[in-house]
């Protein structure tokens, strides 16, 4: 864990963890930060709280010590968002202090209750204010829907700081650089990938909701976005808005100016149809990325098809169905509402086929709306007749990609 004060009266505790699933799950190929913030007046607020995986507080209460701040003092935990993750040392805090309120919003204090038996709770409202003294105000702003109901944003009204939690979040793990101003440019590339990870994985389910919290965050005079996941925003927190405006309209269909190819083959008969895609996208310049599944993990896959303009689907029939490792990543893109994609499917079969049908099926019954390219299915080997009319499909995709590119 380490400590960084991010204004006057104002520190941030972070912890990068690895290793885990993340919400049991995500194969986080970078870790994640889990962030909490310390607001001192003359009195003193911690925000989101982090334990680290283990649910050991120790080391967060040696690090209040190393900024100042000796726990018997922490007047209120602000709960900005139930979810264990930022809340999930409530408890073992509890046992070593008992006169401190926690705040947060009713449908978080009904959680609070239930998951921690928490009894001394102040819930707030939009526009509610908590005077902590000596010039810091914080006032609390519902975001309902941002990841959980609960979720609201924090507001130090003195410092002009947003303590966003989930929202404007990223994964990926810090190392000594934390603020944007201090990030080099792959540091920048890489956090905005692990920003698209952490929307695409986390999210996408929930993007007319994030919409309405980018608005909120806007009416909001902002000199910093402290977020629970990833860097602090001070130089140009109008930046991580924009970015996240920008992956809302890749969950509906928008992506960047690349092609992925998501695909499986079990004889390599769909395979030598892909090697042959590969080599018409490197003929035309157009940037793409490779998804063989079940290989690529689910995190990895989700992320990397949400960011794209272009999709294309490569896998054979199975028992009479699709190839089912893409018809699984195909379900979990439906799951996360990621709507509105271009795509072209082509894949082999050997005797019936199906593997078309059930894709029809499964864009249907999760309402993906993505737009198809009429696919082409081959028996057995790929022929000369049926490259010529996956060619066509690939330049179909190509030209009308155009239309959805958002950078
Ligand atoms: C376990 C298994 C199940 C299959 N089920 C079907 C099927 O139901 N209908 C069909 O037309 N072909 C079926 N096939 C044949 C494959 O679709 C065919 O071998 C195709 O060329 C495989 O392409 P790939 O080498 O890219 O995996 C099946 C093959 C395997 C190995
Ligand atoms: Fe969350
Ligand atoms: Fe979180």
């Amino acid at each position: 864990m380490k400590q960084f004060q991010i204004a006057n009266g104002i520190h941030m505790l972070t912890m990068n963890v690895e290793d885990i699933l993340f919400e049991g799950i995500w194969e986080i190929a970078n870790g994640v930060t889990l962030n909490s913030y310390i607001v001192q007046g003359d009195k003193t607020a911690i925000i989101d709280g982090v334990i680290g995986w283990d649910g050991i507080p120790e080391a967060l209460y040696e690090n209040l010590k190393k900024i100042g701040v000796d726990t018997k003092n922490i007047d209120y935990l602000i709960v900005n968002h139930m979810e264990p993750d930022h809340s999930g040392w409530i408890s073992n805090f509890r046992k070593i202090k008992d006169d401190f309120t926690v705040v947060c919003t009713e449908k978080a204090a009904r959680m609070v209750s239930s998951f921690y038996g928490e009894d001394k709770i102040r819930i707030v409202k939009e526009g509610d204010i908590l005077d902590l003294g000596n010039g810091k105000v914080l006032s609390f702003h519902p975001v309902s829907n941002v990841h959980w109901p609960d979720t609201m944003y924090t507001y130090e009204r003195g410092t002009k700081t947003l303590f966003s939690c989930d929202m404007f979040g990223a994964f990926g793990k810090m190392e000594d650089h934390c603020f944007d101003d201090e990030l080099t440019p792959e540091e920048t590339d890489f956090f905005e990938f692990e920003g698209i990870r952490y929307y695409s994985n986390v999210m996408a389910t929930f993007t007319p909701s994030l919409r309405k919290a980018i608005e909120k965050a806007k009416s909001l005079d902002i000199n910093a976005i402290a977020p629970g996941h990833g860097p602090v925003y001070r130089k140009n927190p109008q930046k991580i808005i924009d970015d996240y405006y920008r992956f809302s309209l890749y969950a509906d269909g928008a992506g960047k100016n690349e092609v992925t190819i998501l695909w499986g083959s079990m004889y390599g008969m769909t395979a030598k149809a892909v090697e042959f895609v590969e080599g018409i996208l490197q003929r035309e310049g157009i940037k793409y990325n490779m998804l063989e599944m079940p290989q690529k993990s689910e995190s990895e896959m989700i992320a990397t098809v949400f960011k794209s303009a272009g999709i294309i689907i490569a896998a054979p029939t199975y028992e009479y169905k699709l190839f089912p490792p893409v018809a699984a990543a195909l379900n979990e893109l439906g799951r996360k509402k990621i709507t509105g994609k271009l795509a072209f499917r082509f894949g082999s079969y050997g005797w019936s086929g199906g593997a078309e049908k059930e894709l029809k099926e499964i864009i249907e019954r999760n309402k993906m709306n993505w737009d198809f390219i009429e696919s082409v299915e081959f028996e057995g080997a790929p022929r000369e007749e049926d490259l010529v009319k996956i060619e066509a499909g690939v330049l179909e995709l190509v030209e009308k990609m155009k239309e959805k590119v958002v950078e």
